[in-house]
């Protein structure tokens, strides 16, 4: 039996994905016995809180943010990993949290993969690539001939620069790279319309790391893909997004057009970020290394979450946080933005 792909719905109509206020808290109390016994209260984690996107059919919104600011919280939200606490996903204008219980969820996993960081822990490493690769399509009744499964492992490896020849390797018997790639090819194998890579060459070597993100770019163009791409490098988004959503201590604190990000940046966070990146020569700022760390998100600073690290906070920002409002031609949430004061 043969998949049959529905046709994709042509770049520019409605966004393929929006998130809504979604937020996920996670309980990290103490067990149930010492907080009876030392009277300590129930204590809950803010990873993400109230975070809104959209992205259209065949771009890639970029995620990025210090390690801690809710990245990969949002990730696992995406494909149904996590349920959200509050807010939610529409996916090709179906709630997707509503459908991932229902047997329709199983066709939704089908539409919408992840590839993760580690390479080396994502991938069975008792198990020979066509294994691997063959999983899903095993996994949701696409294919079972042992023939036909074996082609189309082989194509999958291709359209990621690989042989169909390695399809009886083991993943330690290839490089980093190499095993990133079988992640990609694994996550293809369904025709993914919506994959969420989640820092998928941040383990890699900077050069490896700028042929992973060009495959990327080719099977995005070849298959219209849509990405949400993690990164903590802001030098690696560049290369890949359309547009730029700035996280910090699980909100969205800035979102604008890649370009306009890059030339304006509007946030007091999102320039820190920048001034960090070594080879920004154009941006006429000599670099400055990130200034102090993430708060502790169990004890949140008041009003604006950035205020303790901010060189433009007042009284202002640290009683009343800011709304992610759309000022010249962004979104961004800063009260010195808002006022005009810097
Ligand atoms: N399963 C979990 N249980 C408890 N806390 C978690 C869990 N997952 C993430 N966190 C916390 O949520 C915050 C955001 O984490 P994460 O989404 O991994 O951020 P990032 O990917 O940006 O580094 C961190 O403070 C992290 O410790
Ligand atoms: S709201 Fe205030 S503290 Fe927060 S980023 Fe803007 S200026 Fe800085
Ligand atoms: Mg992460």
């Amino acid at each position: 039996m043969s998949a049959v792909i529905e046709p994709r719905k042509p770049a520019g109509s409605e966004p393929l994905v929006v998130a809504h206020d979604l937020a996920r808290t996670f309980d990290v109390s103490p067990p149930w016995l010492n907080r009876v016994l030392e009277r300590k209260p129930r204590v809950l984690l803010h990873a993400v809180d109230g975070v809104s996107f959209s992205i259209e059919r065949g771009k890639t919104l970029a995620l990025v943010g210090e390690s801690g600011c809710g990245k990969s919280t949002v990730a696992r939200l995406l494909v149904g990993l996590y349920a959200p606490t509050r807010g939610g996903l529409q996916f090709d204008g179906q709630d997707a949290h509503a459908a991932f219980k229902t047997a329709e969820g199983r066709k939704l996993r089908r539409r919408i993969q992840m590839i993760f960081q580690d390479p080396y822990a994502s991938l069975n490493p008792r198990w020979i690539v066509e294994d691997i690769i063959g999983e899903p399509l095993r996994e949701h009744g696409i294919l079972s001939g042992k023939a036909e499964l074996r082609e189309r492992v082989g194509e999958l490896l291709k359209s990621v620069g690989l042989s169909p020849l390695d399809m009886s390797k083991y993943p330690h018997q290839f490089s980093g790279g190499q095993r990133q790639r079988i992640s990609i090819a694994r996550a293809l194998a369904t025709e993914p319309e919506f994959l969420v890579c989640d820092e998928p060459t941040s383990a890699l070597d900077v050069s490896v790391q700028a042929q992973v993100l060009n495959i990327m770019k080719d099977l995005q163009r070849q298959r219209g893909l849509t990405y949400l791409f993690i990164s903590h490098n802001l030098a690696v988004v560049r290369h890949v997004a359309d547009q730029v959503g700035v996280m910090y201590l699980g909100r969205l604190v800035e979102v604008a057009d890649k370009q306009k990000l890059f030339a304006k940046p509007q946030h007091p966070y999102t320039r820190m970020l920048l001034d960090a990146i070594p080879q920004m020569k154009h941006t006429g700022r000599s670099r400055t290394p990130v200034q102090g760390e993430v708060p502790n998100p169990l004890n949140p600073p008041t009003g604006c979450a950035f205020h303790p690290r901010c060189p433009h906070a007042n009284a202002r920002c640290s009683a009343e946080r800011p709304q992610l409002l759309s000022i010249k031609g962004v979104q961004v949430a800063c009260h010195a933005v808002e006022e005009d004061r810097i």
